[in-house]
């Protein structure tokens, strides 16, 4: 199957989103509850992995799979829950439910993030890798995945369907928003609004070193494996050019998604254990 046939999904489930729509589901419903650094999402899709509703928030309580504000997640995530039912119809408690962390988190920080999800009354049924996650919905069987979300940059090696090595950095979206508040000694806020605002071609010869800086690191990983494509995912990718520094800096071609912010909080819902 095409990576590309992924995007039809991913396309789809950003409608549901940003139109605060449900689409006709089949079956049980499943959720996925992804605890970004950036950003909160949760997704909702049915028992054949069709997506059925979204909802999102921007949100600094969890930091790189590490829960730093506990009342402040659970809040957040009880909040999208209410919506979405209110939008479904469904009541969701105890909904099959998964969530995902960076590749590498100590057991102890695992048991947290799941504790927030189960706080808000979903039944969690799987902790999962982020870019495992991603690759599932990019239906792909080889090659590694890279999640380069707000606060790290992690990686899964897939061999013939199985994931053979993870691992996670922590270099993200919030470095490149670091390096645009100084040069232009600006806020962290105003950074960010720039970096997502503004044209590429001012934002982006500031934070190509960061990008490298990631190519980098993924270069060192998948030394030894037998990867012919890169799929990269998560906010931080969103860049036009972004892909072709991971071509120059690697040697290995690099493909990205539709709506990469949303790949790795669709597969998340998609790796529910009914
Ligand atoms: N259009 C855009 N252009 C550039 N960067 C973007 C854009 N949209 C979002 N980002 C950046 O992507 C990052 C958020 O991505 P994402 O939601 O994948 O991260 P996260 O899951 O919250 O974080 P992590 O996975 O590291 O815990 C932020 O740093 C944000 O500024
Ligand atoms: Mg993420």
């Amino acid at each position: 199957m095409d990576w590309k046939s992924g995007n039809d999904t991913i396309l789809a489930f950003d409608e549901l989103i940003k139109q605060k729509r449900v689409a006709p589901y089949e079956g049980r419903l499943k959720v996925g509850v992804d605890l970004g650094t950036a950003n909160i999402v949760v997704a909702v899709v049915d028992e054949n992995n069709k997506p059925v509703a979204g909802a999102t928030q921007g949100a600094h309580v969890v930091r790189d799979g590490i829960v730093v504000d506990y009342i402040g997640a659970v809040d957040i995530v009880k909040d999208l829950k209410r919506q979405l039912e209110d939008r479904i119809g469904v009541d969701l408690s105890n909904a099959p439910a998964a969530t995902a962390i960076p590749p590498g988190i100590i057991e102890g920080n695992t048991k947290i993030i799941a504790n927030v999800v189960e706080s808000c009354d979903f039944n969690v049924t799987n902790v999962l890798d982020e870019p495992t996650a991603a690759a599932t919905v990019l239906g792909i069987e080889n090659g590694a995945v890279v999640d380069v979300g707000g606060g790290t940059t992690g990686i899964s090696i897939l061999d013939h369907g199985k994931v053979v090595f993870t691992a996670d950095e922590p270099t993200g979206g919030t470095h490149m928003s670091l390096v645009i508040a100084g040069a232009y000694h600006i806020s962290f806020d105003e950074a960010e609004e720039m970096k997502i605002h503004d044209d590429e071609s001012k934002i982006f010869p500031l934070i190509k070193p960061t990008v490298e800086k990631m190519a980098e690191i993924v270069r060192r990983y998948i030394d030894g494996y037998n990867v012919d494509t890169i799929y990269v995912v998560g906010g931080a990718c969103e860049f036009k050019k972004f892909e072709s520094v991971f071509e120059r800096e690697i040697g290995i071609k690099t493909v990205k998604p539709v709506e990469p912010l949303l790949v790795t909080p669709l597969g998340i819902a998609f790796n529910c254990k009914a």
